[in-house]
């Protein structure tokens, strides 16, 4: 089956949650893909745990393609979305269109991009002409930090008025589904409930339509630091270590590789071989082995 967005407000309207990843390559979109989850998210945090950038801000529409064709090459069912870097799609319509387009000629279904009212005509033009958008509200990675860093969102009622008031516009503007990142879970789960479209949080409860982590979380593997809202399954970083601290110590010690890991010749073979090394003079026999 073709993967296909409506599957997602056709989830919402079941009460079926939806389940969103990251991912950046070719290796884990295969396994994510084979997990079953409903879509792979190429988020620009991509800059931080594949590039080790200090944020999202310096990632590029250059960088994010290279992620994209890992991920597409890697997914036969998955939905795949494309997140906009910061730069490529704020100021200029038809800049936004274009790099747009260049994803979904790549093969992503849809874009993503971070904003409130201000990026409301953005994701109008976008969808006018055909383009699936999903919006980012709360917490946005790419200007948040210029401001006043990484904070939880809609902890007053202003704040809580006024995400609630960019969600209704995202909506009204076409964006087929939006996530809220770091919001209270009262009014992340409220903004939910007041949208046709499927919310997907991260760090905003349980009461959004759908959920995303970051794989790099989710596996433990990007330790550097771990945010309260992420739930880490497994302890990646530790037992990659262990294979890798294993692998130098086999070669050291001359454990790796082995019989099982390597190719011999054949004993007639060797024997014709070694006539050969007797008529040359000074060149060391080998055993058959
Ligand atoms: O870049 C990203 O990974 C994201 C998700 C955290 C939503 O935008």
């Amino acid at each position: 089956m073709i993967p296909n967005i409506s599957l997602l407000q056709q989830k919402k309207k079941k009460g079926e949650k939806i389940t969103v990843v990251t991912a950046y390559d070719y290796t884990t979109s295969r396994i994510c893909d084979e997990s079953g989850v409903d879509i792979l998210l190429v988020g620009d945090s991509a800059g931080m745990v594949m590039l080790g950038y200090p944020s999202t801000i310096s990632v590029t529409m250059e960088e994010m393609m290279v992620f994209c064709r890992g991920v597409i090459n890697g997914s036969n069912n998955t939905v795949i979305i494309a997140d906009m870097p910061f730069g490529s799609y704020q100021f200029d319509q038809s800049l936004a269109f274009l790099n747009a387009i260049k994803f979904i000629k790549l093969g992503c279904h849809a874009v993503k991009i971070e904003g409130g009212v201000e990026i409301v005509p953005m994701i109008r033009k976008l969808t006018e002409y055909g383009i699936p958008v999903m919006g980012h509200i709360g917490l946005k990675p790419q200007t948040s930090l210029l401001w006043e860093g990484y904070k939880v969102q809609g902890k007053t009622a202003d704040s809580a008025i006024a995400l609630h008031e960019q969600a209704i516009e995202i909506e009204k503007a076409g964006a087929f589904s939006l996530v809220i990142e770091l919001v209270t879970r009262q009014v992340a789960e409220h903004i939910s409930r007041s949208l046709t479209i499927p919310t997907i949080g991260i760090g905003s409860g349980g009461g959004c339509d759908g959920q995303v982590l970051v794989f790099h979380d989710l596996v433990g593997s990007y330790n550097k630091f771990n945010p309260k809202f992420v739930k880490q399954y497994l302890e990646s970083f530790q037992l990659l270590l262990g294979a890798m601290k294993n692998y130098i110590s086999d070669v050291k010690n001359g454990k790796f590789p082995d019989e099982d890991h390597s190719f011999s010749i054949s004993e007639e073979e060797l024997l014709k071989f070694n006539k050969y090394l007797n008529t040359t003079e000074n060149i060391p026999k080998l055993n058959p082995k």
